[in-house]
């Protein structure tokens, strides 16, 4: 895959369309940009970022907002958590009228058919900031802190014990095109969607990556390099918090299940985290914990990602 300065598709809905070539080039971007915090305050100057999230955020929304400001340009928030997204007006009218005023748009939604929808309106640069189905960003920033950690990421294994969802399903289609062996865990009838799934085996093909289904986590997480777990009920199904508590029950990840991942293996979790429920306090607030230096690295892959969508040409000069 020739690597560019800009991203597939123009947008990133997904991490699917995304080459080799262009996780490394964001990558690279983010290590510069990281490396420098306060020297790219060109890079985005005079752009508008619109955001429009119908779903609560701490991570998501500070970064990108931060983000924005640190390379030169602004953010505008429009809370939608009252209202869902087109019920005032049709989501290709708002992707239409965005396109007018603003230079990129973030979008946190329910359905991921609505992000989609908006990006087909909407000329200017679309980011996913988590859907039902994918969150892109936090996957691209998992691995990005895991390679800060390991040097180099293709022939390690990444356990995800719990839920099949969102976070589950964009680690699996970006690990399958990093060569990162993803070993997923969940209950039946909580596994990963068999379509996303479908494609990241396809994917995994061209790189070696193996992919697993497991319903067991302890045989699950055996000699793995990393630990990943995430809420068991995500945003939109706290009406299942106490069924699903019951059913995830042997998904925790405790001292006991880490002692079966390989001797130094990491901790990750996109958060926020429920100590006692999917993980527990010393597991999370252990030394192999790494959640904070995720949280901290949105900020930088979201930047570079920012950057090459929305000035492709900068980023060029960057070298
Ligand atoms: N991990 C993550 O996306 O966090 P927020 O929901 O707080 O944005
Ligand atoms: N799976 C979680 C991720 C939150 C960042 C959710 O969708 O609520």
């Amino acid at each position: 895959t020739p690597t560019t300065a800009t991203l597939p598709t123009g947008d990133l809905i997904s991490t699917a369309p995304l080459g080799p070539g262009d996780v490394a080039r964001i990558f690279d971007v983010a290590a510069q940009l990281k490396a420098d915090r306060t020297g790219f305050g060109h890079v985005l100057a005079g752009k508008k970022l619109g955001m429009l999230f119908e779903k609560e955020s701490l991570r998501t929304r500070f970064t990108f907002d931060i983000g924005m400001q640190e390379l030169g340009g602004s953010a505008v928030f429009l809370d939608h958590r009252h209202a869902r997204l087109g019920s005032r007006e049709a989501i290709s009218d708002l992707g239409r009228n965005l396109e007018r005023w603003v230079d990129g748009a973030v979008l946190r939604v329910y359905k991921h058919r609505h992000v989609e929808e908006f990006a087909e309106a909407c000329s200017a640069p679309v980011i996913n900031g988590l859907s039902d189905l994918l969150h892109p960003c936090q996957a691209l920033s998992d691995f990005f802190t895991l390679r800060e950690h390991w040097g180099t990421l293709a022939g390690r294994k990444l356990a995800y014990v719990g839920d099949g969802n969102n976070t589950c399903h964009s680690l699996l289609q970006t690990g399958a095109r990093l060569g990162v062996h993803v070993t997923v865990c969940s209950p039946e009838g909580f596994e990963p969607n068999s379509r996303i799934l479908n494609d990241a085996m396809i994917a995994a093909r061209e790189t070696g990556a193996e992919i697993r289904i497991v319903e067991n986590a302890h045989e699950g997480v055996a000699g793995a390099d990393a630990v990943y777990t995430d809420v068991w009920a995500s945003m939109g199904q706290e009406d299942e918090i106490e069924e699903r508590a019951a059913i995830f029950s042997a998904y925790r990840v405790d001292p006991e299940m880490m002692e079966r991942a390989a001797p130094d293996a990491l901790f990750m979790h996109c958060l926020p985290a429920h100590r006692g429920a999917e993980v527990t306090a010393e597991v999370i607030d252990g030394p192999r914990s790494i959640v904070f230096d995720i949280a901290e690295n949105r900020l930088h892959v979201q930047k570079a990602i920012m950057a090459m969508l929305m000035a492709p040409d900068a980023v060029a000069a960057l070298g």
